[in-house]
């Protein structure tokens, strides 16, 4: 029986609170885990950027990776990593590479989502390159935008095929509207949707590997109020549906740690923003959520690493393919295609190996989010977002959220 230790690399950016949390609430639980015959110790890193060699060994089993999408010398590490030193990454770095909002949409209209209408116009405007003149010349249509309107239908949305952020995204009203927005498009690339309105409520799905949650979110109002504290507002087969949705798209793509926005508007579920590996993370948004999302990536980190799970370095969608082609009504093709995302995610396992090994980690966590470390923590995040003379404001508030969530987690549990 060997003492071995499995290394879980944290590949931050402007993170700050949670990776503090993550840190001591593993460090608390001071894993000594049988495996196989070895008893299975865990270390947490930070991964620093420095060159490297092509050639050389990846000191991690896991990496919680935050910034594949947008920086890209740890982007192209990690793919080396996964392809050369069996590295388990959250999430697939080539689909989170290539996997655009536009991408997502039609994959999951052909499984039989209810995804809005939408439409690709090409651009207003173009980079001047030299194919560019005899490319347009030969074969652009000039097409008439007020019949795309007229054959989607008013109020709808314009965002870009591959959007996030609500960058570029606005509500139309009318055809006069749609030339203008169309008009100051510039260089984008854009989907005209049809607009789900009006809808009674608005949620986002979490996963994090087989771990699901569902939050209601309000997104008129200010940014720390997004996520509300909202409970019991889905019946239970409504959550059933949302959960095996974003199953669905994470196992999909390969994406460990993602949301899933779903509109309902007269009893269906419409998914309309769900390419969104890696989503917020931060207590300024999640506020009371935030030890959900500490504690579920701490339990799916602690077992990928330790149980060696392999990465799925390729998509494999062709039994996706293979129930959608089916005669099955579309909730019974979504039960299958979760259960296939339940198969690959391992959930059976998984909630084993917790209900093992991570028995008392509701426990360090309802401990640990009373401590001073912990509200140190919220306040540096609150102090590199907030204005000074807001600091103490926002950071009691947040607090305060997670005082609400250890009293419920309280209150659970008796
Ligand atoms: N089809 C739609 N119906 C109703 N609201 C929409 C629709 N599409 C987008 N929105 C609104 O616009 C916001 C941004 O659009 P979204 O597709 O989520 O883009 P992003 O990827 O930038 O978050 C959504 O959160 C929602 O409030
Ligand atoms: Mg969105």
């Amino acid at each position: 029986m060997a003492h071995v230790t499995r290394r879980i690399g944290l590949s931050l950016g402007a993170d700050i609170c949670w990776p503090i949390c993550y840190e001591e609430i593993v460090n608390k639980l001071d894993l000594s885990v049988p495996h196989k015959g070895d008893t299975v110790k865990v270390e947490i890193e930070r991964v620093t950027i420095e060159p490297f060699d092509l050639r050389q060994p990846c000191r991690y089993d896991v990496v919680v990776d935050r910034l594949t999408h947008w920086y890209h010398t740890s982007r192209e590490w990690i793919k080396k990593a996964v392809l050369m030193d069996d590295l388990y990454v959250f999430n697939n770095p080539w689909s989170v590479q290539s996997m655009e909002k536009q991408t997502t949409y039609c994959a999951m209209m052909h499984l039989g989502m209810p995804i809005p209408e939408t439409w690709l116009v090409p651009p207003k405007s173009y980079e001047a390159l030299p194919d560019l003149g005899p490319t347009l010349k030969s074969y652009a249509k000039l097409f008439d935008l007020g019949v795309v309107g007229k054959s989607l239908g008013y109020p709808m949305f314009m965002k870009p095929y591959d959007g996030g952020g609500w960058k570029g995204v606005s509500r139309i009203a009318d055809e006069a509207a749609l030339r203008a927005r169309y008009d100051e498009s510039g260089k984008l690339v854009m989907h005209l949707q049809k607009a789900v309105e009006p809808f009674d409520r608005f949620v986002r799905c979490i996963g994090f590997g087989p771990q699901t949650k569902i939050i209601r979110y309000d997104p008129g109002a200010p940014l720390h109020d997004r996520y509300t504290m909202a409970k019991d507002f889905v019946s239970a087969e409504e959550a059933s549906i949302l959960r095996d949705t974003t199953l669905t798209i994470n196992a999909f793509f390969g994406w460990d740690f993602n949301s899933c926005e779903s509109l309902s508007k007269d009893g269906v579920w419409y998914p309309i923003d769900f390419a969104n590996p890696c989503p917020d993370s931060q207590v300024t948004s999640l506020h009371y959520h935030f030890p959900w999302m500490v504690m579920a990536n701490v339990r799916w980190s602690l077992f990928c690493a330790v149980t060696k799970r392999k990465m799925r370095r390729t998509l494999d969608w062709d039994p996706f393919y293979e129930i959608a082609k089916t005669d099955l009504p579309y909730r019974e093709k979504l039960r299958a295609y979760a259960k296939i995302a339940d198969a690959r995610f391992e959930t059976a396992r998984f909630e084993e190996f917790c209900a093992t090994h991570l028995a008392n980690l509701d426990e360090i966590a309802w401990e640990f989010f009373g401590t001073q470390t912990a509200k140190d923590a919220v306040r540096k995040k609150v102090t590199a977002l907030f204005p000074a003379a807001e600091v103490e404001q926002f950071t009691e508030l947040f607090w305060n959220r997670i005082g609400a969530w250890r009293s419920d987690l309280k209150a659970g549990a008796k």
